[in-house]
């Protein structure tokens, strides 16, 4: 179909036949093209390896790497690509639900057609088996008992206390013969969350292991910073920068003085990092 007469079919029809144009089975091109992205190398990894079973992504990272954006490309691409495609994505505040997750996939969509459930409501809604739906864990809201569609569950800050009763739900929910997905991203600073102590058990190896796809995002290796690095400009204004990671170490970490004993956790920072010895020394 040329993209002419599919602009034009897509102003006239209404939404729900809409959503039948084909869909990029690929949903990095599916960013690509139909939203019009481009994604960090490790979004695009994360964004596949849902369709590669056991189709969970745990993903630790640091600050302001681009997690809750990737949710939002993620259930997009979902509900658009299955027709019976149904999002449960869960944040511990009613206001990171609204305003940073569903604002996120609102922004993305702005040129798509959709069935959206009022102006400020975190609910998209076709059909019985066909929705994406925004949920507050400290409103208790659950997922409990729904069984339709193929499921994509998104646990944005799974380790914030809020989230504990979601662990405990997604094993009777989560069912990976229906071709269901998880994505878990969180800061992983609570080492009291039941997310971390998962995270844990995971990593080791032997009996209740849990099988997944596991990406630690590193703050110094985020494409910004490599470009910063390279004196250019961020690819992705918004994200975490060289400058914003200087300013946390200035403000977390305390200077050695002079005469201090070294510790084996002390470590050089200057201005500009040194990827090739790892970060452990100044450059000039
Ligand atoms: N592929 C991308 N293209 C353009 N902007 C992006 C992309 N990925 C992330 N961003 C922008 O980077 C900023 C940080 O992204 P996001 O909020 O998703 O990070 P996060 O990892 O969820 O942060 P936090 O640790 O605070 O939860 C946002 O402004 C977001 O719009
Ligand atoms: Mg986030």
């Amino acid at each position: 179909m040329d993209t002419m007469l599919e602009q034009t079919l897509r102003s006239r029809t209404p939404a729900s036949s809409q959503r039948l144009l084909p869909v990029s089975a690929d949903p990095v091109s599916y960013a690509n093209h139909t939203l019009n992205v481009r994604l960090m190398r490790v979004q695009e990894q994360i964004l596949r390896a849902l369709l590669d079973p056991p189709r969970i992504v745990n993903v630790p990272s640091g600050n302001n790497w681009g997690k809750t954006f990737l949710a939002a490309v993620a259930a997009s691409w979902w509900f658009d690509h299955y027709p019976d495609g149904v999002v449960y994505a869960m944040g511990p505040r009613k206001e990171h639900v609204v305003n940073v997750l569903w604002g996120q996939l609102r922004l993305l969509r702005r040129e798509l057609d959709t069935p959206w459930v009022g102006p400020k409501a975190p609910e998209i809604y076709d059909t019985p088996t066909h929705f994406a739906l925004g949920m507050t864990a400290s409103r208790g809201e659950s997922f409990r008992g729904r069984h339709l569609g193929r499921k994509l569950f998104i646990l944005d800050e799974a380790t914030a206390p809020e989230m504990l009763p979601y662990f405990d739900e997604l094993p009777t929910m989560f069912d990976p013969e229906a071709g269901d997905a998880l994505m878990l991203l969180y800061n992983p600073t609570d080492t009291a969350s039941r997310m971390y102590f998962e995270d844990q058990k995971g990593q080791l190896p032997g009996e209740g292991a849990l099988p997944w796809h596991r990406f630690r995002l590193n703050c110094l290796e985020h494409e910004n910073v490599e470009a910063a690095l390279r004196g250019e400009c961020p690819p992705f204004p918004g994200a975490v920068s060289l400058a914003q990671i200087n300013d946390w170490v200035r403000t977390e970490c305390e200077p050695v003085a002079e005469g201090d004993v070294h510790r084996p956790s002390d470590f050089f920072w200057g201005w500009r990092y040194c990827p090739c010895c790892g970060g452990s020394g100044l450059v000039e």
